[in-house]
Parts: structure tokens; C-alpha cells; sequence
């Protein structure tokens, strides 16, 4: 009976633990970087794997996720504040099934709405704790002060960069701005369009070694996607290229990276995710 009911105890903390929702924030130093098609696939690459991701499109005003997956929105994050809207209300379902909020130009008012609405939107937001595993915020190019907030709000940054050296320094810029505003921001680093493994190593390596040099701050690679020609062609397509050229190497990429990601997940965190609610209440500080 005793053994019975641990086992229940046990089975319900499991449970609590898988429902625990993480926030990512991927972005990127350069644009064009390839922040949208990572943030798309790799949620794919997470879905197939049994995760329950949501997508949400952070660059204001350009719509770059709804063209990446051929769809229209009807309703953008804003929509939340009209009567009787629930979160569910502004979801969309992309291609895959893949569960998508659009920002709208939503982000930017995002700072200046009163307490009231800023209330009444967060408290509308609470419900996707425990419905999604990872919320992934895809943020334009360049760095905004919301994109900053945003970041400084997630349980951890996804850092995407190529091998370019224009773009390894401002992806270095990137970590000097977070390390500066809280040097325990958890920064994964993904390196997009090389040209070997060999390559993706050695400029993720090149910057983890300054980091820790010059800022003496962790960055931990996740990994690479090989410059890849069915890239282009999912994005003519309006198609992602993990659901259009599944056995594309930078579909063989993505899975290989979101299973990375899981795997570290499962073993190597120590602290859980804020969640929905600590994600709302530090972006609330830094919005107020
Ligand atoms: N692995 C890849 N192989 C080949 N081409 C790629 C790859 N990743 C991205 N691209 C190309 O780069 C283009 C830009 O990608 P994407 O729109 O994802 O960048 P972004 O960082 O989101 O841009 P922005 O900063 O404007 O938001 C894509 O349309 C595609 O042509
Ligand atoms: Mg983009």
C-alpha cells in the first residue's frame, strides 16, 4: 500500500516535471542570419521528438514566420485585451500542427499599456503554462529593447550566428550586452550555414573560448546546420524544409540538434524553468 502510493507520488512529480513550460528566446547578433527558419524547424524538430512547443513571432510588424509557413493570422497577441478572448482565441495552427502566435506590432505597445491592461493581458496568458513544454520567441534582426527584455525574461537564449566573421563579432556583442545585464543568462549557441562539421565546431568553440576569456561567461554550443539548398527552396515553397526536404541534411541537422537540446534537458539542468508566470513577472519589472 505504502509502495503503492510512493509510486503515485512519484508518477504525479514526473508529471508536474514534463509540464513545466520553458522559455527560449532565439536571436541573433547580424540579421538574416537565419533566426526565423532555425526558430520554425528546430519547434518542429522538437514536436516530432513528443515536445509540445509553441511558436510566437517577436519581430514587429515584419511578418516573417506566418510567410515561412504559408499561413495568414487573423489575430495577433493585442486581440487578447478585447472582451471575452482567451489565448486560444489568437493560436494558430501551422503547418505540422505546429501551435504559432503572432506578435503584431503587439510587442512594441506591449510597453506602453496600463496595469490594467497589462493585467488583463498576462492573466489571459497563464493558461499556456502547462499546455506547451517550450514557448520559442523568434525576435528580428537586430537588437530592440523589447527583443532585450525578452531575452532577459526567458529561462534561456538561443544564439544564432553563422561562420561569417561580421558575424561572429556581433554575435560576441550579443553575449558582452547580456553578460553585462545578468551574467548567469543561460546562452545556447547555434551556428548556421557551414560549410563542414568541422567548421560548425571550430566557430562555436572560437567563441566559447572568448567568452570565457574576456567575460569569463558560460556559452554552451547546441550545434550546427549545414548550408543547405532545400533552405531556399522550403522558403520559396512557403513550406518548412524539415516537413518539405525531410531527408535534406539541414532537416538531419535540426533533428539531430533538437534531440541534443532534450537530451540536456533531461540530464545536465540543475535549476527548472521560471515558466509562464516567472517569464511574466520579470518582463513586468523591466516594463515597469
Ligand atoms: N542552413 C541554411 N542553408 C542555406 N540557406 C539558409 C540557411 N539558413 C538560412 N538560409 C537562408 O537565409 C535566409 C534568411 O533566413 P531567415 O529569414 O531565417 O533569417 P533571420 O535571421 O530570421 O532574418 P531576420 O534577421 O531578417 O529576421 C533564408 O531565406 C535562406 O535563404
Ligand atoms: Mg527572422
Amino acid at each position: 500500500m505504502h509502495d503503492q502510493a510512493e509510486r503515485l507520488r512519484a508518477r504525479m512529480q514526473q508529471n508536474n516535471v514534463s509540464r513545466q513550460t520553458r522559455l527560449i528566446t532565439v536571436t541573433s547578433g547580424k540579421g538574416g542570419v537565419g533566426k526565423s527558419n532555425f526558430s520554425l524547424n528546430f519547434a518542429l524538430g522538437l514536436q516530432e521528438k513528443g515536445h509540445k512547443p509553441i511558436l510566437f513571432d517577436l519581430d514587429l510588424g515584419l511578418a516573417n514566420l506566418d510567410v515561412l509557413m504559408g499561413i495568414s493570422p487573423k489575430r495577433h497577441l493585442l486581440h487578447l485585451l478585447q472582451p471575452d478572448m482567451t489565448v486560444w482565441d489568437i493560436m494558430e495552427r501551422g503547418p505540422g500542427e505546429l501551435d504559432f502566435i503572432a506578435g503584431g506590432s503587439g510587442f512594441a505597445k506591449l510597453l506602453q499599456l496600463d496595469d490594467a491592461k497589462l493585467d488583463l493581458l498576462f492573466a489571459r496568458l497563464q493558461p499556456l503554462q502547462g499546455y506547451a513544454d517550450t514557448i520559442i520567441f523568434d525576435t528580428g534582426a537586430g537588437i530592440s529593447n523589447e527583443s532585450l527584455r525578452f531575452m532577459l525574461s526567458s529561462d534561456e537564449v538561443i544564439l544564432v550566428t553563422t561562420p561569417e566573421p561580421t558575424a561572429i563579432t556581433d554575435a560576441y556583442a550579443v553575449i558582452k550586452m547580456l553578460h553585462f545585464y545578468n551574467p548567469r543568462t543561460t546562452i545556447r549557441l547555434v551556428v548556421n550555414r557551414v560549410t563542414s562539421a568541422r567548421e560548425g565546431t571550430m566557430t562555436a568553440q572560437k567563441l566559447v573560448m572568448v567568452a570565457k576569456r574576456f567575460l569569463n561567461m558560460d556559452v554552451h554550443p547546441l550545434g550546427f546546420v549545414l548550408d543547405d539548398p532545400h533552405v531556399s527552396k522550403a522558403v520559396k515553397l512557403q513550406r518548412p524544409f524539415l516537413l518539405a526536404f525531410p531527408h535534406a541534411q539541414a532537416s538531419r541537422d535540426i533533428r539531430h540538434l533538437s534531440a541534443v537540446y532534450l537530451g540536456k534537458e533531461a540530464g545536465g539542468r540543475q535549476s527548472l524553468p521560471a515558466g509562464i508566470g516567472g517569464f511574466l513577472q520579470k518582463l513586468r519589472r523591466f516594463i515597469r
